[in-house]
């Protein structure tokens, strides 16, 4: 059911001041402009890599989800992986048949990529929040 690693989530207190990070630190040259999902409580960010994606993360309103995660972590940290499945609604449903708790109402929801996702609790991933975001059609 795995299908590629889409990006890893990195939570930070600024993304103004982690875009300056890897730019001056590692070089990345392909960073898109922030913008804000309000429904997720976050303003979200990509760093593009020849493989893969950072998504930087920041908080945005008060019942933003990072905000205990940034409690725990002031400085930020990742915060979780997003592997891309064919089918989101199936994907959900075998996850749950293994036992597995989807956070939230467990409905899928619409992610920066403007795909369904869905948050697997890091109790049932070994201490890893997992993101399954369902794969872009285009990229078909
Ligand atoms: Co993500």
């Amino acid at each position: 059911m795995i299908g590629r690693l889409n990006h890893i989530g990195v939570a930070t207190p600024s993304i103004d001041e982690s875009v300056k990070m890897y730019r001056e630190m590692l070089g990345a040259t392909d960073v898109t402009k922030k913008w804000v999902m309000p429904e997720q409580g976050v303003w979200v960010c990509f760093v593009n890599l020849p493989n893969s994606q950072i998504e930087l993360i920041e908080p945005y309103g008060d019942n933003s989800p990072l905000t205990g995660f940034l409690k725990t972590n002031p400085k930020g940290g990742q915060h979780h992986v997003c592997f891309e499945v064919e089918d989101i609604t199936k994907a959900r449903d075998e996850m749950r048949v293994k036992g597995a708790t989807v956070l939230g109402t467990g409905e899928p929801r619409i992610g920066a990529h403007g795909t369904p996702v869905i948050f697997v609790h890091p109790k049932n991933m070994g201490g890893v929040l997992v993101e399954l975001m369902e794969t872009p059609k285009a990229a078909h």
